[in-house]
């Protein structure tokens, strides 16, 4: 099974998979709401420098794990480690952490497909109005949709890294900065427009406290799928002639351009529905955001364009969400796929059908954990709080284990694995990094603030999430 590993067929399908992978849900909402609310300009300047200063290099290093080693994630931290027991766990970590977190992720894409499902339908009257997610998410359709979305994961998937994550990939990701750029441009010819661009982009420093900065580096660091195992995958598929610090940046750029532009979506629209809007009201979560509030925005742009216009633009904007939400979860999905091919040798078919029924049980756990099933919607209670498995499921995967993995990489370039190997890693396919600025940088800060920075992180949340004690802002 490992003789022929398959390879992405160009960079540029690299590229647009590993995009695919960044551009999510988070770019498309969570940032523009975290921006705009943090700062605006201000925010976006420390966003920008922790892409370039912190998670280039993280990025940088996952690749060349992956591409050296040639295998999963599991596999690599085993290879590279000489089969150190104590590096498995990382290996572990790095399949468990993209697992649970494909379970969340699918359940937000789920809805979002039954979102752009009622909005074709005509329904998006019924959408603006705020209750309707709450019965919404507890119908029976949601079981539909979630095996409509599966069922499409998997045909991608099935279909293997050349001819389904990447064919994939070359068709969504353009698809998705043509609707993108479409709807930034009608949004701005509206009135009231500039305000939200204002918003948005006049710094404003005296909001950017700790907790602000710990948010951006946060976001920036789960914006570029980092700490999920999917990029030492994804570099395991590179051709050893590619330029990986060259496409890491490439990807880095693409990701924060589509961050940048949703704000420009976003924001404005917000401000021509309500120019006086409170933006302290505006939901933190990117849920409420999706799914409660801007229904309501574009249900309110009937007044210009009309219901009809309305309706397209909000299924456009579903319809793009949705874009980036498969090409995410297609490459979280392919991470213990890649561990059951390369460690078990099975097929990709009878690997995606172990793992379409585990997470699939999972999936429909946490579906059931919004108030269908008492035990699994008061499932723990920590720092005070009740939670349900959904919760549980985020709070631990998303919000505490991805900094680890990220220190784990850290640790395990610098001390396991050492740097004399990864920089040669680097120079395989960009022969100019040898000697370069670039290549200074990274060996630096890699063994030594970076990992520092990501342990402040994980303690921190560890602390505040869990025992209700903040160290950090
Ligand atoms: N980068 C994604 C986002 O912004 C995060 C993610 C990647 C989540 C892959 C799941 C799978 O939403």
């Amino acid at each position: 099974m490992t003789a022929n590993r398959e390879q992405f067929g160009s960079r540029l399908g690299f590229i647009l998979a590993a995009a695919g992978s960044a551009v999510g849900i988070g770019n498309l909402v969570g940032f523009p709401v975290a921006a705009a609310k943090n700062g605006g300009g201000a925010f976006l300047l420390i966003y920008a420098l922790f892409v370039a200063l912190i998670c280039l290099p993280v990025m940088m290093a996952e690749l060349s794990i992956g591409r050296n080693s040639q295998k999963d994630p599991l596999g690599a931290y085993n290879k590279l480690s000489e089969g150190s027991g104590a590096w498995s766990i990382a290996g572990w970590l790095a399949l468990i952490t993209p697992f649970m977190i494909a379970v969340f992720y699918m359940v937000i894409t789920v809805w979002i497909f039954g979102y752009l499902f009622e909005v074709v339908r005509g329904n998006l009257d019924k959408l603006a109005d705020p209750a309707t997610f709450g019965t919404f998410i507890n119908t029976n359709s949601v079981f539909l949709y979630f095996i409509a979305v599966a069922a499409v994961v998997n045909l991608i998937l099935v279909s293997g890294v050349k001819d389904g994550i990447e064919r994939a990939a070359k068709i969504l990701m353009p698809a998705l900065f043509i609707m993108l750029i479409g709807l930034v441009v009608f949004v701005l010819t509206l009135d009231n427009a500039f305000a939200g661009v204002k918003f948005y982009l006049i710094p404003d420093f005296s909001k950017i406290d700790a907790g602000v900065i710990n948010g951006a580096l946060s976001q920036a660091f789960f914006s570029l799928s980092l700490g999920m195992g999917i990029l030492i995958t994804y570099g395991s598929y590179m051709n050893r002639k590619e330029d990986v610090p060259g496409s890491a940046k490439f990807v880095a750029l693409a990701d924060t351009a589509v961050a940048f532009s949703a704000g420009l979506m976003i924001l404005p629209a917000i401000f021509s529905f309500n120019p006086d809007v409170n933006t302290g009201e505006l939901s933190e979560s990117s849920v409420g955001l999706i799914f409660t509030f801007l229904p309501k925005i574009f249900l309110a742009l009937q007044t210009t364009i009309g219901y009809f216009g309305a309706s397209v633009f909000a299924c456009l904007f579903f319809l793009l969400v949705f874009f980036a939400a498969i090409t995410s979860l297609v490459s979280i999905t392919e991470v213990p796929t890649s561990s059951l091919v390369g460690e078990r040798n099975y097929s990709r078919a009878k690997s995606l059908t172990i793992l379409g029924v585990s997470m699939g049980v999972l999936s429909v756990l946490c579906i059931l954990s919004f108030g269908r099933v008492g035990f699994l919607t008061e499932f723990v209670s920590y720092a005070g709080q009740s939670k349900s498995l959904f919760d549980v499921i985020y709070d631990v995967f998303y919000d505490t284990i991805l900094p680890l993995n990220g220190l784990l990489v850290c640790l395990f370039v610098t001390y396991r694995w050492k740097k004399a190997n990864f920089h040669a890693e680097l120079e395989t396919g960009n022969p100019d990094y040898k000697g370069s600025l670039v290549e200074r940088y990274v060996d630096f800060s890699l063994s030594t603030f970076i990992p520092v920075i990501l342990a402040a992180i994980f303690i921190n949340t560890v602390l505040t999430k869990y025992f209700g004690f903040s160290l950090i802002g």
